[in-house]
């Protein structure tokens, strides 16, 4: 019974949360880039960059001159921990530099899965094997940046955040599983994390900002899990009201080029402009659970 309920709530939370999305992007336009500096010799890294938003971040940042590392070259599942260290030990190898980190990769309502090391899979792809890619990148992004010239981490949470829970005691959906609950947990968890993350590089002075995105509801293969009668009925909406890809794309591609960002994190950007999160992402103790938590699970980080 409670397991019914729990899995309705979240349903209900999600669709109410994209309703008021899609009324938003009725009335309102798709931000529109200003005009970005070159980014000649710099570097980065898009997870996800082979399709949707994330193909479209990488092709503009290319078109701003910047390097970007086509994670699909470099093999990076980011539902094994063992693959992402393997992918990040092959990046050091190649002794590049890192300016810029776009966590983009996420799937949306798998069924009941878990990834290689056995965790719900949008806490482990979504959250945690970004949280692991990202720590292990840090010290070459700290070595990239200087002040008046920081590297960027951008993170891709979603509207769907809102109505997130973080169940610190059943992380894994073991109790009690839903796949929406478990999609909003994950980009909450991604929020949680990207302030925690950006108050520790401030308190040491690292060159290093870090800032979250709601790219808007888009139209994407995001959208392949949802079962048969929701895409039906998504589909007339997706064609009248979701964004492009390149449109969802702008509020990351801001985030990492914009000259007026420099230096300026722990925001959550949405349609390009700061906008609050839920009150519960910025829970500091819970931001701090959540980060000794993760690095329990990961294994080897010192909290
Ligand atoms: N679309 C929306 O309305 C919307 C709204 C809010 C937030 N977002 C967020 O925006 C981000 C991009 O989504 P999208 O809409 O562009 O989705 P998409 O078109 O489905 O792209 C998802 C990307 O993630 C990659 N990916 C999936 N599983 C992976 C894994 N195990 N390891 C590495 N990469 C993996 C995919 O790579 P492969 O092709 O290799 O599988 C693909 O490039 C996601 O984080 C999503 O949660 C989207
Ligand atoms: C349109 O955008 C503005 C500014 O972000 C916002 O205040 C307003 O509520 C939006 N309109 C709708 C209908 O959501």
């Amino acid at each position: 019974m409670w397991r019914f309920l729990h899995f309705i709530l979240g349903f209900i939370r999600l669709y109410l949360d994209g309703v008021k999305v899609l009324i938003y992007q009725l009335f309102n336009e798709s931000f529109t880039l200003p005009d970005l500096p070159k980014q000649n010799g710099k570097v980065a890294i898009v997870t996800g960059g082979t399709r949707g938003m994330g193909y479209e971040i990488s092709r503009h940042l290319v078109s701003l001159r910047m390097h970007v590392v086509i994670v699909e070259f470099m093999y990076l599942d980011l539902a094994s921990l063992t693959s992402v260290r393997q992918f990040v030990q092959r990046y050091k190898a190649k002794g590049l530099p890192l300016h810029v980190l776009i966590n983009n990769a996420g799937i949306m309502l798998v069924s009941e899965r878990r990834t290689e090391e056995g965790f719900e899979l949008h806490f482990g792809l979504n959250y945690l094997g970004h949280f692991l890619l990202t720590n292990l990148l840090l010290g070459v992004l700290k070595k990239s940046g200087k002040p008046g010239k920081c590297s960027r981490i951008v993170i891709m949470s979603s509207a769907t955040h809102y109505g997130g829970r973080l169940s610190l005691e059943d992380l894994q959906g073991r109790k009690c599983y839903s796949a929406h609950g478990a999609y909003a947990q994950s980009k909450l968890a991604l929020l949680l994390f990207s302030y925690h993350l950006q108050d520790k590089l401030w308190a040491k002075g690292d060159p290093v900002t870090v800032n979250t995105v709601d790219p808007g509801m888009v139209d994407t293969a995001l959208y392949d899990n949802l079962c048969g009668p929701a895409q039906l009925a998504k589909r007339p909406f997706a064609k009248l009201l979701f964004r492009t890809p390149a449109e969802g794309a702008s509020t990351a591609i801001y985030a990492a080029a914009a000259s007026e960002l420099e230096g300026i994190g722990r925001l959550y950007l949405y349609n390009g402009r700061k906008t609050e999160s839920s009150a519960i992402s910025y829970d500091e103790q819970l931001q701090a659970r959540l980060w000794k938590e993760s690095c329990a699970l990961v294994v080897l980080l010192k909290a």
